[in-house]
């Protein structure tokens, strides 16, 4: 069952979804730089994807916030305003793999010393090839994208995604990467939307389910809740299914280790056929009815064999798996 954590509904989607996608780009060999605040959301959701807490270096102007993430092993964190962290104390050496910028400002040079412009180069500059940037900024002014894509060093960044979002005030956030490789910003990209539409399906179910624990507890008091339990009954089983389709069809693949006959998939589930040949079509890019819409999770190898994706790269040629 998703995690329908009421608490999670009061924070920013898009910030939960980008401490996810940092998540998942973690290993324990990633070095990272983050603004962080004093929930080290960013800075946690890293270490708890493998990194290494002493590789993480936490920036924030406020001086008691970085006592606390020296506290929490990330030792080489410093405070300061970005700009003067990067000129003055950080380290060019070993290159950065993740680096997020969570600026809350508008793009411009601010009186403090804080010039986004050189930030953003630095980071560039020091960026791990295949290295991932995200940089937020803060929406309170017209021409806030020009501004940033006017800052942003094309020649060594390539844009995988930007996106205006309102949550508690208007931001925008982009995530760059210096590999130009299409497939490398396609990967990306549909990670991140695959963790974006997931989480906000999660967080949908979440405000229906509670809408309908109250319409039961209302009813309860005019003794009339039992369409409302049924409803609230049904809906939770469809979700749940729903959620999980996508998990059992990739456990199965996974099991298999090699190209698995929809037949075999079909025994091995309770979800329909018509289901299982979906959730396969939406998260391949072999499929003419989604193309790239969705990440390239698994491969139509032959007519009815599928195989993981990651499995089909890592392999001999595949028809000598099939045959
Ligand atoms: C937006 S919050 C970080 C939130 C965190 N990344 C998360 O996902 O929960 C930014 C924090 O860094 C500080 N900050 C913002 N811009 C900064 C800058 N240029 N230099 C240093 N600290 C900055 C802010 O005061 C705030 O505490």
């Amino acid at each position: 069952m998703p995690n329908y954590n009421t608490k999670l509904k009061k924070r920013s989607l898009t910030k939960i979804a980008i401490n996810k996608f940092l998540k998942q780009l973690s290993t324990p060999q990633t070095n990272a730089i983050v603004i962080d605040a004093e929930t080290f959301l960013s800075s946690s959701a890293l270490v708890s994807g493998g990194v290494d807490p002493r590789n993480i270096v936490v920036i924030n102007n406020n001086d008691s916030i970085i006592k606390n993430a020296h506290k929490k092993g990330h030792t080489k964190s410093i405070v300061g305003i970005s700009t003067t962290v990067f000129m003055e104390f950080l380290p060019t050496s070993p290159l950065y793999d993740i680096i997020y910028l969570d600026f809350c400002g508008i793009p411009d040079t601010r009186g403090d010393g804080w010039c986004p412009q050189y930030d953003i180069l630095w980071c560039a500059t020091f960026l791990k090839k295949g290295g991932t940037m995200v940089v937020t900024f803060s929406k309170r002014i017209s021409n806030c994208a020009e501004k940033i894509e006017k800052m942003i060093p094309y020649h060594l960044l390539t844009e995988v995604k930007h996106r205006d979002y309102c949550e508690t005030s208007p931001m925008i956030f982009y995530i760059l990467t210096n590999d130009d490789d299409t497939n490398h910003v396609n990967h990306l990209r549909h990670k991140f939307n695959h963790i974006y539409t997931t989480y906000t399906e999660e967080l949908k179910a979440a405000t229906t389910l509670s809408l309908l624990n109250k319409k039961i507890t209302s009813d309860k008091n005019n003794s009339n809740s039992n369409s409302s339990i049924s409803l609230k009954r049904s809906f939770t089983s469809t979700i749940k299914n729903k959620l999980n389709k996508f998990e059992k069809i990739k456990n199965i693949l996974e099991k298999k280790n090699g190209a698995v006959p929809l037949s075999d998939i079909y025994k091995e589930t309770d979800i329909s056929k018509a289901s299982v040949r979906q959730v396969l079509q939406k998260y391949s890019h072999n499929s003419k009815y989604y193309g790239t819409k969705y990440p390239n999770i698994f491969t139509n190898i032959s007519k009815g064999y599928w195989q993981l994706t990651s499995q089909v790269k890592s392999r001999k040629p595949i028809y000598t798996v099939i045959v």
